[in-house]
């Protein structure tokens, strides 16, 4: 495994920032366009204000990133828990990047038609391909080993068609939207930003323990063919 360890949760954000700059750079220089989906929750705000910094932002051209989302929760764009507030909040709203290079998962309907509306967007974008594949996937890593929305013992776990599928967490009593695991094993760079004591044990048995997906969804993101690595600070791998 490409584990990486730092002394504290700046250094993962400046080295995650740092990894998607330069993922950036590459695709646009190949390509013209650099696809990220951007991982919720807590973990990524640091690294989402890093590249609002004016160590990053002047070094990449903004005009030529696309935005997407790795999961969303079941709330209004503007609610506090939305990955797409933090996201617009943290750096989305500071950077030149042009509105319909964004792509907010919608939250506004049916869950499983909001699954398929965003899919149906990334087929857009994509085009006709089996899977897409995403320059770079950022994943967080919640403390029972979820990732993206893929929690332990859900549906979402099992599908193997679908590139965005809604998922009823009992655990939460909660509707989720995420990418399914294959939409990200397909993907060309996969980062891992993992800090604080309280992730130590969830990332010791997706690392080090036997393989048990159905219960640690984290061991289901193996790359078909890009790279995968795990940026992680002291206190998340006491452990391994
Ligand atoms: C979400 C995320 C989720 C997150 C982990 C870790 O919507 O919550 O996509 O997979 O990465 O739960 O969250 P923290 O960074 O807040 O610990």
């Amino acid at each position: 495994m490409n584990v990486r360890v730092f002394d504290s949760p700046e250094d993962v954000a400046l080295a995650a920032a740092d990894r998607f700059v330069d993922r950036a750079q590459s695709a646009i220089a190949a390509r013209g366009r650099f696809s990220v989906a951007l991982s919720g929750g807590t973990t990524p705000r640091l690294v989402n204000q890093s590249l609002a910094t004016e160590k990053f932002r002047y070094i990449v051209d903004w005009s030529r990133v696309y935005i997407f989302f790795g999961d969303e929760r079941r709330v209004p764009p503007d609610h506090p828990e939305s990955n797409f507030r933090m996201a617009r909040e943290t750096f989305l709203s500071t950077l030149p990047i042009p509105g319909k290079n964004i792509y907010p998962i919608p939250t506004d309907g049916d869950p499983a038609a909001n699954a398929r509306r965003y899919e149906k967007k990334l087929r857009e974008f994509f085009g006709e391909v089996e899977w897409p594949r995403f320059d770079l996937v950022f994943l967080g890593l919640g403390e029972d080993a979820h990732t993206a929305s893929l929690f332990p013992e859900t549906e979402a776990l099992h599908e193997i068609k679908a590139w965005v599928v809604a998922n009823w967490v009992e655990k939460l009593g909660s509707w989720r939207i995420t990418l399914t695991a294959p939409a990200i094993n397909h993907a060309a760079n996969i980062l891992f930003l993992i800090t604080g004591s309280s992730k130590a044990k969830a990332l010791s048995a997706v690392l080090n323990g036997p393989r048990n997906a159905f219960e640690l969804p984290a061991q289901m993101i193996q790359p078909v063919d890009g790279s995968l690595e795990w940026l992680v600070d002291k206190d998340s791998a006491e452990l391994l």
